[in-house]
C-alpha cells in the first residue's frame, strides 16, 4: 500500500509491518503499557496519563476511492493538565482487518493546544470499496478501535449504497438510542445534516444538562463539542462508520444567516464567534479542511462524492453564504412566518450563495451518475398554509428562498434520466415529498424527491401546527414531528427505499426504534410513494 500525507503538521514514518500480540492490540483503555505498538515502535515516550485522553473518541470521514479522514483530539483531565501546554505526538495506525492482525501502515503526527490537540490524519493511498480499521496512541494511552470505508473506484459498477441519515441531537432533550442503533448497522456512511451541537438550552425539555451557559467563545464551543462527544452512543456511531457532514445554524447559534444573527449583532462581532463555532467544529469533526488561516471565519464544508457508478453525493451548506432572511421581525431577527412578503421574490436572493449554487448547477448538469443524491440542511418541500392575507411561508427554510429554489428545481427537471434525491434535516419532522417547479401545483411535473430526517432528539412541533401544514401542502404525502430517530437510506440502481426509524418523543436511554413508514423512489420515475 502506498501512503503520502497531507498537512503540515503531519510527518510520515514507514515501519516495517510486524503481526503483534493481538491481546494487547485489542486491549481497551486501562492503564496498559504496551512495550511496542501493533506496527512495531517501541512506545513508552511521551506523556504518562492518569486519565484517558482518548476520551472523546475516533471518527473517520470524508470518504474517497483511495483516502479517508481520519480524527481524534486528545483531552486532559485535571491530574494531565501539565501535559496540555506541549506539542504532542499521536500515533495513527491503520489495519486491513476487524482483529488488528494484519497492521498496514503507521503514521507519527504532531499536535498542539492552538488546534485543540485536535488530530484530522487524511490516509491515501487505500483500497476503493472496502473496510479499513485504525486507532491512535499517544505515549502509554491507546484509543478505541474505529472502523471506516472507501468509496468505491470512480467507475466502479456498485449495486447498493446504505446511509442512515441524521440530524438535530440537542444533548438536552433526549438520549442518542438512534445513534446506538446505526452503530449496529451494516452501512456504507452516515450523512448527518446539521445541529450537532445546541448552544441553546430549554429548561421545559430537559431531560440532561448542557455544561456550562451560551458558547460565545472558542474554548466555550470545544468544552460544549466535547460534551457531546462524551455521550457513549454518539461516540460508538462514529467508531462504526465514517461520516458525511454539513452543518446547519446551531453548530454556531439559531438562526443565523451568513454574517447575521438574531440580535442584529454587529456583523464583525458576529463573524468573530462563527470563526470561533468553526474552528471548534474542525476540531471535533472528521472534515478535511478546517477554517481559511487567512480568513477564520470562513470553512468550506460543501463536498462532492461519488459513489461509484451509482450517484453522486452533494453536501451543501445552507448557512454560511445565504442571503438573510426576508421580511425579519425588525426587534428580533431570524426565523419567522411571514405573509405578504415581497422579498421572496427578489430573484437574487439565495439560498447557497452564487458561487457554490453554480458549483452544484454545474455539477448536476455533468454528473454521468445514475442517482444524483443532494444532501442539505434543512426542508425544500413548501410547509406553507393558506391564511386570510394570502399563503405563509417559513422564511428560514427553502419557502424563504423560493426562486433559489425554483432555479434549483427548473435546472434538474432538464435533467435525464430525472433521478434526482434531495435529502434533508432541521426541522425534527420526517417528511416524504414531491418536489415540484412550482410546489403544490398538480400542472407542474414532479422533477425530485424528498426525505428529511427527523431529529435524534431534539423536539418536534405539535400536532395542532403540523395538521394544517399537512392539509396546505399536497405534494407532502409523509410528515410527523411526534417521533424521534433516523432514516435508512438504500440506493440501487432499480429504486431507493427510505425507512424511517423511529421512537416516540422524547428518545429514552432504554428506547427501542421501529419502523415509522417506508418509502421508495423508482428509477427514472421522481417522486415518493409508499412501499
Ligand atoms: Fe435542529
Amino acid at each position: 500500500m502506498v501512503a503520502a500525507l497531507r498537512g503540515s503538521s503531519i510527518r510520515m514514518q514507514r515501519r516495517d509491518l510486524n503481526r503483534l500480540a493481538l491481546a494487547w492490540a485489542l486491549s481497551a483503555w486501562a492503564g496498559v503499557v504496551p512495550a511496542q505498538t501493533a506496527t512495531g515502535v517501541r512506545q513508552g515516550r511521551g506523556p504518562v496519563w492518569q486519565a484517558d485522553p482518548f476520551a472523546l473518541g475516533v471518527a473517520s470521514g470524508q470518504p474517497r476511492p483511495d483516502s479517508v479522514v481520519l480524527w481524534t483530539r486528545l483531552v486532559f483531565s485535571a491530574a494531565d493538565v501539565a501535559h496540555q501546554a506541549q506539542a504532542q505526538t499521536v500515533l495513527c495506525e491503520v489495519f486491513a482487518d476487524e482483529a488488528l492482525r494484519q497492521p498496514l501502515r503507521q503514521w507519527q503526527v504532531q499536535t498542539d493546544a492552538r488546534r485543540g490537540h485536535s488530530v484530522h490524519m487524511v490516509v491515501q493511498g487505500l483500497q476503493p470499496g472496502r473496510s479499513y480499521w485504525y486507532r491512535f496512541v499517544c505515549g502509554q494511552a491507546v484509543s478505541p478501535v474505529g472502523r471506516t470505508r472507501t468509496s468505491p473506484a470512480p467507475d466502479a459498477r456498485v449495486q447498493q449504497l446504505r446511509i442512515a441519515q441524521a440530524s438535530c441531537q440537542h444533548f438536552e432533550q433526549g438520549y442518542y438510542v438512534a445513534h446506538r442503533e446505526m452503530a449496529q448497522r451494516e452501512l456504507d456512511f452516515v450523512l448527518f445534516l446539521g445541529d450537532y451541537i445546541y448552544e441553546s438550552s430549554n429548561a421545559k425539555y430537559r431531560i440532561r444538562s448542557h455544561t456550562g451557559g451560551v458558547p460565545k467563545t472558542l474554548d466555550e464551543y470545544r468544552q460544549r463539542h466535547a460534551q457531546y462527544k462524551g455521550d457513549a452512543d454518539l461516540r460508538a456511531c462514529h467508531a462504526a462508520h465514517p461520516w458525511v457532514m454539513t452543518w446547519d445554524d446551531h453548530e454556531v447559534v439559531n438562526d443565523y444567516a451568513n454574517d447575521l444573527d438574531r440580535d442584529y449583532s454587529d456583523p464583525a462581532v458576529f463573524l468573530r464567534r462563527r470563526a470561533a463555532a468553526y474552528q471548534a467544529y474542525f476540531e471535533h469533526m472528521p472534515v478535511r479542511i478546517g477554517p481559511d488561516p487567512a480568513v477564520p471565519y470562513q470553512m468550506r464544508i460543501h463536498d462532492r462524492m461519488a459513489w461509484g457508478q451509482l450517484a453522486d453525493v452533494w453536501t451543501l451548506d445552507c448557512r454560511q453564504y445565504r442571503d438573510h432572511q426576508a421580511c425579519p421581525d425588525p426587534n428580533r431577527g431570524g426565523a419567522r412566518v411571514v405573509v405578504g412578503c415581497d422579498a421572496l421574490q427578489d430573484a437574487r436572493r439565495s439560498m447557497l450563495g452564487g458561487a457554490q449554487e453554480a458549483w452544484l448547477m454545474q455539477g448536476l448538469a455533468d454528473s454521468p451518475r445514475h442517482w444524483k443524491v443532494i444532501a442539505q440542511a434543512t426542508q425544500m418541500s413548501s410547509s406553507g398554509i393558506a391564511t386570510p392575507l394570502g399563503r405563509s411561508s417559513f422564511n428560514d427554510a427553502w419557502d424563504g428562498y423560493p426562486m433559489a429554489r425554483e432555479r434549483l428545481l427548473s435546472g434538474i427537471a432538464d435533467m435525464r434520466p430525472q433521478n434526482a434525491l434531495v435529502l434533508g434535516g432541521d426541522v425534527h419532522m420526517n417528511v416524504a415529498a414531491q418536489l415540484r417547479v412550482r410546489p403544490n401545483d398538480e400542472q407542474s411535473p414532479i422533477v425530485a424527491s424528498e426525505i428529511v430526517t427527523t431529529s435524534i432528539s431534539s423536539r418536534g412541533m405539535s400536532e395542532s401546527v403540523l395538521g394544517p401544514i399537512r392539509d396546505n401542502n399536497p405534494d407532502i404525502r409523509h410528515a410527523r414531528a411526534d417521533e424521534r430517530g433516523y432514516t435508512l437510506l438504500d440506493i440501487r440502481p432499480g429504486g431507493m427505499t427510505a425507512t424511517f426509524r423511529t421512537t416516540p418523543h422524547p428518545a429514552q436511554a432504554d428506547s427501542v426504534l421501529r419502523d415509522q413508514a417506508r418509502f421508495e423512489v423508482l428509477a427514472g420515475r421522481a417522486g415518493v410513494q409508499a412501499a
